[in-house]
Parts: C-alpha cells; structure tokens; sequence
C-alpha cells in the first residue's frame, strides 16, 4: 500500500518541532503555553510521536494534542496502541531494564486511553514535509523506513547518509531516541528534535524543542530547554504507581540506559548545549 507523505508546502514564519510529550501532561500544558508565547499557531507545530509514554497521563495528553490541531507523526507508541499491540513496540531486548520498566508504563497505558484515541493514533502519518528557507525537511520518528530505529548523535554517519539516499531532501528531523542532537553530513543535515515528557539524560529537569526560523534563503535552527511545573506529573506518577520515571524527572536522569550507545552513556549527568546551525 502506498503511503501519503502529508506536506506541510513552504513554512514562511517560525515552526516549533518536538517529540515525545509520553502522557506526561504539565510538560505539554508548557510547551503549548510557550508556543503561544511565541506566538507559534497550532499549524507550525509539528510533533515527532511518542505522545504516551512513561508519565501518569495518557488520555488528557493525547486529548489535548489532538484538540490543539497541531501536526504529529506516528510514534512507534501510537502504532502499538492503535494495533493493540501488547508491547510498546520501542524495539527494547527482552533482558534489557528498559523492557521490564516498559511492561509496567505500557499496561498503564494500555488502560487509560480511550478507543477513539486509539482510532485517532491509527490515522497519524508515518512522516510528514515541508519547505523551509529553500530547503526540503522531512519530519520522521526512527528512521525513515523503521519506526522504532534509535538513531543517535554516535550512529555512524554512513547509516544515515544511506537514508537520504532515498530521498530528496536536505534535512531529516527525527525523535524517538530521546536526545536531541544536529549533525550536518555533506549538504545534508540529521537532527534530533529532542522530547519534552522526559529530561535528557544530562541531570537537569528540562525537556527540549526546536526552533525554525526562515528567513529568504536560509533557515536559522535553535533548541531550547522546556521548564514545566515537575512536581505535578511526578505526584500523578506516584499515585499511579509508575516510581522509577517518577524519579527520574526529578533527576534528570533516566532509570535505564541499556538502549544507549557508548558516547551517549558516558555523557550521562551532563548538562547538554546544542549549538543552533543555519542551513
Ligand atoms: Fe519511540
């Protein structure tokens, strides 16, 4: 079956690219305050997937991207959910501590969307593009064939070149792996929007998001921290039993890291800084 890439045609004004809201509800709440602060519509927010996930609220976070008429691609959560499928469909290895704490976020979930969400998450694209300062982007989840392909800052670079290979385009826009990250490789560039329902690993509290801002002929590329009221999604965590990603919004540090490559493991701890390009 042929699949229909949606696009989005040529951006002219500021876009805001996340990923990852996973049911936690104070950060979304924040990200949409922020956007409107910016004064960011709806239309020029596009979402990587992941929107449930390891915090306590699935159906009011799921409820309200969808309400806010924002663009959202397909998380490997939303397939699994949509499917009822009975694993979360991360690609986590059986022995890995990210499996076991996943059966646990995932029967959560399981139990507190509703069917129309789910009817919903069926109908999400698996990629969406647009144009931007001249420019092609295509926004993705994984990788570009595979959902749930974690593809990090260290992934060697013939992997992704290999990628765009396939297709006409400049700059790719992923999420999934949790951390955000810019690489250029030749005239092309790989991004990582990073998420904003759980910190990045680096100690500090903090969710991120990108920023696109065209001008003629460029397009200058930004990532910013999210700060959001933590306290609250760590109560309704307590209260839903789901302790270890409790904690970790607390931390800034993740419970598991056995999905990490090397590099990304040992910058575990330290605060991130992201150095904006202009493509
Ligand atoms: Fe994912």
């Amino acid at each position: 079956m042929k699949v229909t890439i949606p696009d989005l045609g040529d951006i002219k004004s500021d876009l805001l690219i996340f990923g990852g809201p996973y049911s936690n509800l104070a950060a979304t709440e924040s990200l949409l305050e922020q956007a409107n602060s910016l004064e960011i519509k709806p239309s020029h927010i596009i979402c990587t997937g992941d929107i449930v996930a390891y915090c306590a609220e699935p159906e009011q976070t799921s409820q309200l991207i969808l309400n806010s008429g924002m663009s959202v691609v397909m998380g490997n959560c939303e397939e699994s959910l949509a499917s009822d499928s009975n694993d979360c469909g991360c690609g986590f290895e059986h022995n890995m501590l990210c499996s076991v704490l996943s059966e646990k976020w995932y029967s959560y979930a399981q139990q507190n969307i509703s069917n129309n969400t789910r009817e919903w998450m069926s109908t999400l694209p698996p990629a969406i593009e647009f144009t931007c300062g001249g420019k092609k982007f295509r926004v993705i989840h994984g990788g570009v064939d595979q959902v749930n392909q974690f593809i990090f800052a260290s992934t060697e670079p013939t992997l992704k070149q290999q990628q765009f290979d396939k297709l006409n385009i400049d700059c790719i826009i992923g999420g999934h792996c949790g951390l955000p990250f810019g690489q250029q490789l030749g005239n092309k560039h790989w991004l990582n929007a990073g998420v904003i329902g759980l910190p990045a690993n680096d100690g500090t509290q903090q969710g991120w998001y990108l920023l696109l801002h065209p001008t003629k002929n460029t397009v200058e590329i930004s990532w910013h921290r999210l700060s959001y009221p933590v306290q609250k999604s760590y109560d309704s965590m307590l209260q839903a039993g789901l302790n270890e990603y409790a904690e970790s919004l607390v931390s800034g540090l993740w419970p598991g890291t056995d999905i990490l490559p090397l590099t990304e493991k040992s910058a575990q701890g330290l605060p991130l800084t992201i150095p904006a390009v202009i493509l």
